[in-house]
């Protein structure tokens, strides 16, 4: 039973009674208590995700100063947030006096002394570890010993950016969503010496945005976007046995999702996790792990920034069918020789619901999340989820044993047990 004790009453009152339950308990409140206050915040790199934090900041009360590599690139992504708050006033989500106020916040600067007064800072550079580190090494000259530094990466090793900082206990993960001004989940990420009032601080800042923190223990993507990988590799393999992209996208949002997962990587750029895959071996058990994504990038696709990637983008900028990226998938699967078959909606839902419960239980069994519950919030706020169906780990309690073992053996059946390992779906019950 690795549901707490406590939400076995909630589990049987309904859907809706167990999210707020969840959310509720993702931190536990006697841990703020010990937070300190933060006032300025420091936020490196000004680009796609530093623009919707800072906004974010700004639009909450925080002094954001905001640093870039030079002042064209400060001024690009002044403009991103000016645009972001201008938007919040058009919804009437904030006054022309508060715009005012948050533009009067914000304190655009290229040179790294002028974050030695913020208590926070947060980088939201490239995702390269060595371009992470010289940052870092710049941070040591100028933080004082009480300053927060937070790394929005989305992949990388925090335990080793932390070997960089003179006072490694100073960094913390602070994982936002893309766009981060909306998205309403932050993974928040403590380092092995990261001390209790830096992770209370954390969570303090997040609640204070309004949004909800979940503490993750660190891992290769850490929990959201390690399950999001596995859901990733069953979808881009089911292109290679026959599935259209089409047909994907609108098996999932058909069934509840936000969006489609292959107009996800599209919208986030399918280079990134191309790179951050290639970060590491691939693995020699899975000839056809991610190859739809690998062509698209090989061959220029790389989504909406672009113009092309599994969709093409007409000049309006929606999306359309693509001959070309159908074709590249296609030739693929002919090259490795995989059989072609046809899919129902029914089994493309059953078989990615199921790389998300499994690789959630190994998550949980692994001790990355402290609760199977977090995996819902995790789910329900960063990723679209639909809520009413409570995550993929209440839907899996709903399930029960006999379904989700009957679905793990089919799957094994057709793809093995090294893609399939052997799940205790008992400890759900
Ligand atoms: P981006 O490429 O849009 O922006 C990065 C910005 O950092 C660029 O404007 C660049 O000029 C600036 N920069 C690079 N080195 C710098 C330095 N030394 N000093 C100051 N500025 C510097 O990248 P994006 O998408 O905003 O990602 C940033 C970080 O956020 C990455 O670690 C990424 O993994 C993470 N992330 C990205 C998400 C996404 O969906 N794009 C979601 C969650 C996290």
């Amino acid at each position: 039973m690795i549901f707490p004790d406590d939400s076995k009453s909630v589990l049987q009152q309904g859907v809706q009674d167990y999210v707020a339950w969840a959310e509720d308990k993702t931190v536990d409140i006697s841990l703020t208590e010990k937070s300190v206050p933060v006032v300025s915040v420091g936020i490196v790199g000004a680009g796609n995700m530093g623009s919707s934090i800072a906004a974010i900041f700004l639009m909450s009360g925080f002094s954001v100063f905001l640093v870039e590599q030079n002042q064209l690139l400060l001024e690009k992504g002044v403009t991103r947030i000016h645009s972001i708050l201008r938007s919040a006033l058009l919804r009437g989500r904030i006054s022309e006096g508060e715009l005012t106020e948050y533009q009067l916040s914000l304190h655009s600067v290229t040179d790294y002394l002028e974050l030695s007064s913020c208590e926070l800072i947060i980088e939201a550079i490239f995702e390269d570890i060595d371009v992470k580190i010289a940052l870092f090494n710049e941070l040591n000259r100028v933080c004082n010993e009480h300053c927060i530094i937070a790394t929005n990466t989305s992949y990388l090793d925090i335990n080793v950016m932390a070997e960089v900082l003179s006072l490694p206990q100073q960094l913390i993960g602070m994982h936002f969503f893309n766009p981060a001004h909306i998205m309403k989940l932050v993974e928040v990420i403590p380092t092995e010496s990261t001390t209790e009032t830096i992770l209370a601080t954390a969570i303090s800042v997040v609640r204070r945005l309004n949004k909800t923190p979940v503490i993750v223990n660190s891992c290769f993507g850490f929990a959201g976007n390690r399950m999001y990988t596995r859901y990733g590799r069953e979808i881009q393999q089911m292109l290679l046995e026959g599935a259209s992209i089409e047909q994907l996208d609108i098996a999932m949002t058909d069934w509840g999702m936000a969006m489609g997962p292959l107009a996800v990587q599209d919208l986030s750029g399918i280079d990134v996790g191309y790179k951050a895959r290639n970060s590491r071996p691939l693995p020699r058990h899975d000839p056809g792990y991610f190859r739809a994504a690998a062509l698209m990038v090989e061959n220029g696709r790389l989504g909406r920034k672009n113009g092309k990637g599994f969709y093409d983008y007409n000049l309006k900028g929606k999306p359309v069918p693509s001959p070309e990226a159908e074709r590249l998938i296609h030739d693929e699967a002919l090259a490795l020789e995989i059989p072609q078959k046809i899919f129902s909606s029914p089994e493309i839902v059953e078989r990615a619901l199921m790389a998300l419960i499994t690789e959630g239980l190994n998550l949980y069994q692994e001790g990355i999340v402290q609760r199977i519950s977090d995996i819902d919030v995790i789910w329900l706020k960063g990723y679209g989820f639909p809520v009413d169906k409570g995550g993929p780990m209440y839907l899996a309690s709903q399930m029960g044993e006999k379904k989700l073992i009957s679905l793990l053996n089919q799957l094994q059946y057709q793809a093995g047990e090294n893609i399939w390992p052997y799940q205790d779906f008992n400890i759900l019950a």
